[in-house]
């Protein structure tokens, strides 16, 4: 079985404090730190860059789960392999034609490769990825619209995470927008095992007890 990996996303967080708020994150559980990267072009919200991931390199050892929703994702890898970014997702569709070419690179700069797909774009786009010789390592499908936390979980979307877990029994597979501890069932039986959270795990008294939770459901 795939192992459940609890990623908060920093985009919930504050910015100002944002060390001592990856901090308490892994202290209340975190697996991963999931790190939202936003451009402004691919997406009507602009977030942070290698510069940040830099400085918080600084901080910690941990996971640092890069997602670069970015219409130019092969400019960002060199910057962010130097920064000390530890996964690198791009979006399929923002890759088209250059893919292989992005894989190769990022693992070139000792990063995991990922690739994220928007709810409306087919699996179907991701498959070549997973399968070429030198293969995506994670699939995360967007369960919102890229671009904005604190938005509703898209149930429609669950059709392609059961997809890729039939046809891929042991590939990472990460879910992320609207997850918390009332769409995290639905998730975690399709068969998602990483799981990103922001404004449940951000907003919650208790952010140990949701991460806790969380884990749960992947690991039943
Ligand atoms: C949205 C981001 C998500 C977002 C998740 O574009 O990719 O990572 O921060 O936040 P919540 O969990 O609040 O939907
Ligand atoms: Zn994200």
């Amino acid at each position: 079985m795939v192992k459940p990996k609890i990623a908060p996303s920093m985009l919930s967080s504050d910015f100002a404090n944002l060390a001592s708020e990856a901090e308490r994150m892994l202290h209340c559980g975190a697996d991963w730190l999931h790190m939202d990267i936003m451009d402004g072009h691919f997406v009507p919200n602009l977030t942070i860059g290698a510069p940040v991931i830099e400085s918080l390199r600084k901080h910690t050892s941990a996971y640092l789960d890069c997602h670069l929703m970015v219409s130019n994702p092969l400019d960002y890898i060199e910057p962010f392999g130097k920064a000390g970014a530890s996964g690198f997702t791009f979006h399929v569709e923002a890759s088209k034609d250059n893919w292989q070419e992005l894989i190769q690179k990022i693992k070139s700069k000792g990063m995991r490769p990922g690739v994220a797909l928007k709810p409306k774009t087919p699996i179907e786009e991701v498959y070549p990825l997973v399968e070429n010789e030198t293969p995506a390592e994670m699939v995360l499908v967007m369960t919102v619209e890229p671009g904005f936390g604190g938005q509703k979980f898209m149930p429609e979307t669950m059709d392609k995470v059961r997809a890729l877990r039939q046809k891929y029994p042991s590939l990472d597979i990460e879910v992320d927008g609207g997850l918390g501890p009332s769409t995290i069932d639905i998730a975690a039986s399709a068969g998602a095992n990483c799981i990103v959270a922001g404004s449940s795990v951000f907003g919650a008294s208790e952010p140990a007890q949701v991460i806790s939770l969380m884990r749960n459901s992947v690991e039943e």
